[in-house]
């Protein structure tokens, strides 16, 4: 077989050299401050049987969808899943991707317009930075959370490029490297104000602040599009984008994430569906508090082992422990891993130089006994006790 380029085999030197090189391992035992499962659902058996119900129902059955959702692949429950979700987010219209990433990447990647300026917050997203890139709008980064800087980049906006351009604004409700969140009710005026669209990702918000933030503090109408992932805190795969209806069909027709791929198998809808109904249940309502009295006990442990000064403030399920360095974050990382713990590190390049961290995310199973020993050993660790 050939061998891998030398200019490849040198990009990946250099990773290994910085103490960077990505390897994948298996999932484990430890107990989990890493996974994306906030509420437990992706283990929660109720919802895989109340998907197998739902899919013995279903006509036609099939395993796979057989084709991209414009030919063959548009099973009749697609649209039953999409009423059902943009009427549970109070949203005009929704459209189902396979994925958060690919629902970025296309949405970014086809609406923003020749002479459109998208201006995004500079923590956004991999899918939605990598969807900006591929389109053809011009594009500017505006300081994290910052109000005032996006408000700048509005007015130099209109100015340079005169009053007609069509300006996008895009942020996370929750980001998901530092789990912090803008002050979205002053963004959406800001934006609304100014004659602008607001964009916003709601991976890490959906079910950790009820349906998202936008529902939760009433600002869906003040809103263009939302991205709600399934992979998150819903345990399933796949995503939405919430919209109007001229959206819905601007996206069906010019959508190239969308229009180009297989669509999602009947067993994902059917375990989103039934995801959803769980979320919406006694028990899910019962998880989504257990979710947010867990975070409460964490903060109040922080402040209890005085690790105030390397946590970032967070409410949300991902809590950040700067730690800076590559190696110093890896080391932590597995002497915790050793006692049990599994907390990522994230490293330079995902973050830039000197921010690197432990990522805790916390989920609605973590016991106080699990966060209390966690936090005693990163205490041991940073503040040198014995
Ligand atoms: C903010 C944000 N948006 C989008 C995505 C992509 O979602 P998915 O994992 O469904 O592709 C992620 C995943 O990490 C994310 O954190």
């Amino acid at each position: 077989m050939a061998k891998l380029p030398l200019n490849l085999e040198g990009k990946l030197e250099k990773r290994r050299k910085g103490n960077a090189f990505r390897t994948l391992s298996p999932i484990s035992d430890l107990v989990d401050f890493s996974s994306n499962d906030y509420l437990g659902f992706s283990r929660e058996k109720r919802i895989a049987e109340m998907a197998n119900e739902q899919v013995a129902r279903l006509q036609p059955f099939q395993n796979g969808a057989t084709g991209s959702r414009l030919l063959s692949g548009n099973h009749g429950f697609y649209g039953e899943l999409e009423d059902f979700i943009s009427s549970f987010h109070h949203s005009p219209a929704a459209l189902i991707f396979n994925s958060g990433y690919d629902a970025n990447l296309g949405f970014f990647s086809s609406v923003p317009q020749r002479g459109d300026i998208v201006l995004y917050d500079e923590y956004c997203h991999a899918s939605i930075r990598d969807g900006i890139k591929l389109g053809p709008s011009k594009s500017y980064k505006f300081k994290h959370n910052s109000l005032g800087d996006l408000a700048s980049h509005l007015k130099r906006s209109r100015k340079v490029h005169g009053e007609n351009p069509t300006i996008y604004v895009v942020t996370e409700s929750v980001f998901s490297m530092d789990g912090d969140s803008p002050n979205l009710a002053e963004f959406a005026a800001l934006v609304v104000d100014n004659g602008a669209l607001l964009v916003v990702d709601e991976a890490h918000a959906m079910g950790i602040y009820g349906k998202g933030l936008m529902n939760t503090l009433g600002l869906e109408d003040n809103v263009f599009a939302r991205i709600i992932t399934f992979g998150k805190a819903l345990g399933t795969h796949g995503a939405v984008i919430l919209g109007n209806p001229g959206l819905r069909d601007f996206l069906i027709n010019f959508c190239r994430s969308f229009i180009y791929t297989t669509a999602l198998p009947l067993h994902t809808l059917a375990t989103i569906w039934a995801a959803y109904r769980f979320f919406d249940s006694e028990q899910g309502r019962q998880r989504q508090q257990a979710l947010t009295d867990n975070i409460g006990y964490f903060k109040s442990l922080i402040v209890q082992k005085g690790l105030n000064m390397y946590f970032s403030e967070s409410s949300s399920a991902v809590q950040v422990c700067r730690i800076g360095g590559n190696d110093q974050t890896k080391k932590l990382s597995s002497v915790l891993k050793e006692a049990g713990f599994d907390v990522r590190p994230i490293l330079n390049p995902t973050v830039p130089q000197g921010e690197e961290r432990l990522r805790f995310c916390l989920h609605a199973f973590n016991t106080g006994n699990e966060m209390e020993s966690v936090l005693t050993m990163v205490k041991k660790h940073m503040l040198n006790e014995e």
